[in-house]
């Protein structure tokens, strides 16, 4: 078992046969055009898989001349670090509009405010972080809690593990959404904030976010919505007539909302925005000091220094696509989900769990799901897989077109054959999942603590 294990992290993580490795500063340096060439070589055979729409998620746009169009902002500002608005003022001016074009998608008012960060999982810690420290200081809760549902992504965890906060976890109903009653129930004095997802990452669904806001309104208890992977689909989505719940500061009960540009925003990796919904809020989010050897110092989000030239081509990206460029993209997009849904409900062995737009989990009450999925692998594709219950899930993007839509159903269809006479014998990740899955959680994790580290040691 260990042994097949370790065969198919290999296989996966250490495609590098026949390429120089390097453990030192070479002593010489190496002619430019000769490393262009290896990173070329590397890079390019792995851009294959997502440029033929044969991933889930991972790049959103992709087309090449919007990537070019990126990558010449950024050549021109890969030096400007906001960190220093003195020598760069205009890193100010860039991020305050982006707060502000991404406050007027999300029904917010002038007094909407916010920062750019460096992704989901920034955005998510600094909210979680306002909200320890606003509590603290206004309601001397010393013990944070929040209010979780499970479907919340994992930089909610992650930032509570680091922030000292409790969790207290909140189940799903059959269609995958937050229960809000068992919201309710969870409250307590110690209660920072609550959370939800629109749509959330495993299943795409959108929870229901108008009633938490009534409780959240009601209670006084701040009340983040992650729209990460939404908050650049749900608008235009809206608008072409889908059926979009309210999700954003239209809704009284929602002070803050996360959003990333990195996703379906379009632009390049490492750009997303954590907004509030009132600044005495958003304060609490700073780092200052006025007692540094070092000078007065005082940063807005988690990072220092910080990529001035991403956050630029993210404004970019905004203006060039304009609204028109996203509704575009977002029909696209949801066309190709609703092919993909009428079609794969034709095959009776697995489901779509919940009823989502266009993140969409499978699971089966009759096959190892993770085997359809390992088939699903054998022909290419690399999609996410689902823990509790076992399932898998695309997140469509423009990389998927109505080609790779009907490949995605044929496929889907042999595999889910092919599943079949494999019966109970597990292959590829299946065993993986099924392990992590049956072991006590100490266990699991420290299982793939091993398994990290060996990735990145293990030559
Ligand atoms: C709903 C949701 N929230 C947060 C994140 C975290 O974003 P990032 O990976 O940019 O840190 C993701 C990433 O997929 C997400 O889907």
């Amino acid at each position: 078992m260990e042994e097949e294990i370790f065969k198919v992290l290999r296989e996966k993580f250490k495609p590098f046969q026949g390429f120089p490795e390097y453990k030192e500063i070479p002593m010489n340096g190496i002619p430019r055009e000769e490393i262009i060439g290896m990173i070329k070589k590397l890079i390019d055979n792995e851009n294959k898989k997502w440029k033929e729409g044969y991933l889930s998620g991972c790049v959103y746009h992709g087309e090449d001349s919007h990537v070019e169009f990126l990558n010449e902002i950024y050549s021109i500002a890969s030096q400007v670090n906001p960190l220093h608005p003195d020598v760069w003022p205009s890193s100010i001016k860039f991020e305050a509009e982006i707060v502000r074009m991404c406050s007027k998608i999300f029904n917010g008012k002038e007094s909407v405010c916010g920062s750019v960060t460096s992704g989901g999982t920034e955005s998510i810690f600094l909210a979680m972080k306002t909200y320890r420290d606003y509590a603290r200081k206004k309601f001397a809760i010393n013990e944070p809690e929040i209010i979780l549902p499970v479907s919340a992504h994992a930089a909610f965890h992650k930032s509570a593990e680091y922030l000292g906060i409790r969790i207290k976890y909140v189940k799903l109903d059959e269609q995958f959404c937050a229960n809000v009653e068992e919201i309710k129930e969870k409250i307590s004095d110690k209660t920072i904030a609550i959370v939800a997802s629109a749509p959330c990452f495993p299943y795409g669904t959108i929870d229901p976010i108008k009633d938490i806001s009534e409780v959240a309104e009601d209670k006084n208890i701040p009340f983040h919505v992650d729209a990460c992977l939404g908050g650049f689909i749900l608008p235009w989505a809206k608008r072409l007539g889908y059926p979009v719940p309210s999700f954003d500061f239209e809704l009284p009960g929602v002070t803050s909302i996360s959003a990333d540009l990195h996703k379906y925003g379009y632009s390049p990796k490492g750009v997303s925005v954590i907004l509030y919904r009132d600044p005495e809020l958003w304060r609490h989010q700073f780092y200052v000091n006025t007692k540094w050897p070092g000078g007065i110092y005082f940063s807005t989000t988690f990072q220092g220094s910080k990529a001035g030239g991403l956050l630029i081509a993210a404004w970019a990206a905004m203006l060039h696509l304009g609204e028109e460029g996203y509704i575009q993209a977002t029909r696209k997009i949801l066309e190709v989900a609703d092919y993909i849904k009428e079609n794969t409900s034709k095959f009776s062995e697995i489901k779509i769990l919940g009823r989502p737009l266009w993140v969409l989990a499978f699971g089966s009450d009759v096959l190892n799901i993770y085997n359809v999925a390992e088939k699903m692998s054998e022909k290419g594709w690399g999609l996410n897989l689902l823990l509790n219950p076992p399932a898998f899930h695309i997140a469509l993007t423009l990389r998927h077109d109505m080609s790779v839509a009907r490949r995605f159903v044929s496929d889907l269809k042999i595999s889910i054959e092919e599943s079949k006479k494999l019966g109970s014998e597990a292959k590829g990740f299946a065993p993986i999942y099924g392990m992590m899955a049956s072991l006590p959680v100490e266990t699991s994790d420290e299982l793939l603590s091993y398994l990290v580290q060996w990735m990145y040691m293990e030559p």
